[in-house]
C-alpha cells in the first residue's frame, strides 16, 4: 500500500491538533488550579449561540450590572430581582457557580441610600439592603464583592466618594459585617482596579490591613485587571503576591485587555485618547493580546492563592470598553463580535 505523501500526513496532524484545541473548553484547561468565569447579561443567556459558549468554556458567571443596587433596589423598599434571579437560575441549571458583584459601589448607589445625610439612617439602609440581597442568595452565590472601588487614586487611601463624604470609612466595615452575618459561609471580597500599579496596590493593601486589624471579615481581594496594550507583567505578579502575603485569596474579577493604552487625561477629560485601531493594525494587536492573556492566566495558575479568573464579558461586541472612556471600537475579550474564538482563546487552550 502506498502511504499518503508526508505533507498530507503533516497537514492532517496539524488540523487534528487545531481542532483539539478549539474544542477544549477553557475551564478544563485550568481546572486543576482555578475556576474560570465570565460577566454576563441576563438577556444573552436566552440567546443560544452565546449561552452555548458560556456554558462550554466557563464554570462561573458574574452579573455585569444586574446585581448592582441601582438595578435591584432603584427605590427604597422596592426590589426587582428578575434579572439577578435569571442569572442565578441559569448558573444553577448548568452547574456553574455565581460570583456576586457588587453590594456597594459608589457608581451604582441610588440616591435614597444617602438621602438626609444622617449616618445612623444611612447605616440602617445599607445593612438592610446587604442583609436582604445576601440572604436571598445565601448558599447560591459563593463569593460577593462587598465593596467595589473604595480605594482612591490620589491623596488619601480612601476614595472621596459620596459614601466616604457622608460617613467616612465606616461604611466599608458596615457592609462587610452585614454580609458576613447574612451568610457566614460566603467569601467576602474588596474589589478594586489598578492593583497592577504599585502606588494603588499599596493603598489597597493598606485599606485591607486596616480592616483586618479591626477584625472586619474580609476573605479576599478582587483584582479587576482592566489591562491595556503594552501592560507588563511585573505589577500583576506583585499584586497577586501582596494579597497572598496578607494571607488572603485573590480573584481576578474583571479581566479584559484593551486595544488602547490611553494617558490619564483621556479618563479625566477625554483628551489624548488613542485613535481607533486601523484594520491593518488589528492582527498585530491580537497577537500581543494573546501573549498577555496567556501570561496573566499563567500568573494565576502558578499561585495557589488565586482561585478564580473571570473575563469582563464574553465577546468584543459586549464589552463596556466600546463606550469607556469614550465611544471607540475595542477588542478586549476572548471571542470576537461574531463569537469566533480569538487568538487569545486559542493561546489559552492550546
Ligand atoms: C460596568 C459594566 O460593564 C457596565 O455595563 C455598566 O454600565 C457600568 O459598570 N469596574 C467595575 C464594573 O467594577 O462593575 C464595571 O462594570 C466596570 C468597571
Amino acid at each position: 500500500m502506498r502511504l499518503p505523501p508526508f505533507e498530507l500526513l503533516l497537514g492532517l496532524l496539524l488540523l487534528g491538533t487545531l481542532n483539539a484545541s478549539a474544542d477544549t473548553p477553557l475551564k478544563e484547561t485550568y481546572a486543576e488550579s482555578f475556576e474560570v468565569g465570565v460577566a454576563v447579561q441576563a438577556a444573552q443567556l436566552d440567546r443560544a449561540p452565546e449561552s452555548r459558549l458560556i456554558t462550554r468554556h466557563f464554570g462561573m458567571v458574574v452579573a455585569e450590572y444586574q446585581m448592582k443596587a441601582n438595578v435591584i433596589a432603584p427605590r427604597e423598599g422596592e426590589y426587582d430581582w428578575s434579572a439577578a434571579d435569571a442569572i442565578v437560575a441559569f448558573a444553577e441549571a448548568n452547574g456553574m457557580r455565581v460570583r456576586g458583584h457588587a453590594l456597594l459601589w459608589h457608581q451604582s448607589t441610588p440616591d435614597w441610600f444617602l438621602a438626609g445625610g444622617d449616618p445612623a439612617a444611612i447605616r440602617a439602609r445599607l445593612e438592610t439592603y446587604v442583609h436582604d440581597v445576601v440572604s436571598r442568595y445565601r448558599g447560591r452565590v459563593f463569593a460577593w464583592d462587598v465593596v467595589n472601588e473604595p480605594v482612591g487614586d490620589g491623596e488619601g487611601p480612601y476614595r472621596d466618594n459620596a459614601w466616604y463624604r457622608a460617613v467616612g470609612k465606616a461604611y466599608i466595615d458596615w457592609a462587610f459585617h452585614a454580609a458576613r452575618e447574612a451568610d457566614p459561609d460566603c467569601l467576602l471580597f474588596l474589589n478594586d482596579y489598578g492593583t497592577e500599579r504599585k502606588a494603588k496596590l499599596e493603598r489597597v493593601m493598606g485599606v485591607v490591613a486596616d480592616l483586618l486589624d479591626r477584625s472586619v471579615p474580609v476573605d479576599g481581594v478582587g483584582h479587576q485587571f482592566h489591562l491595556g496594550r503594552r501592560q507588563t507583567m511585573d505589577g500583576i505578579h506583585e499584586a497577586l503576591d501582596a494579597v497572598a502575603d496578607a494571607g488572603l485569596v485573590s480573584h481576578i474579577t474583571e479581566l479584559d485587555i484593551s486595544a488602547y493604552n490611553d494617558p490619564g487625561s483621556c479618563f479625566v477629560n477625554r483628551t489624548g485618547c488613542e485613535p481607533e485601531l486601523l484594520d491593518d493594525e488589528i492582527a498585530g494587536f491580537l497577537a500581543e493580546q494573546a501573549d498577555l492573556y496567556h501570561a496573566v492566566f499563567e500568573a494565576a495558575r502558578i499561585r495557589p492563592s488565586v482561585s478564580a479568573v473571570l473575563t469582563w464579558g464574553l465577546h468584543d461586541g459586549q464589552s463596556w470598553l466600546n463606550n469607556f472612556p469614550l465611544r471607540r471600537t475595542n477588542h478586549p475579550l476572548l471571542f470576537d463580535r461574531s463569537l469566533k474564538p480569538k487568538p487569545a482563546l486559542q493561546g489559552l487552550v492550546d
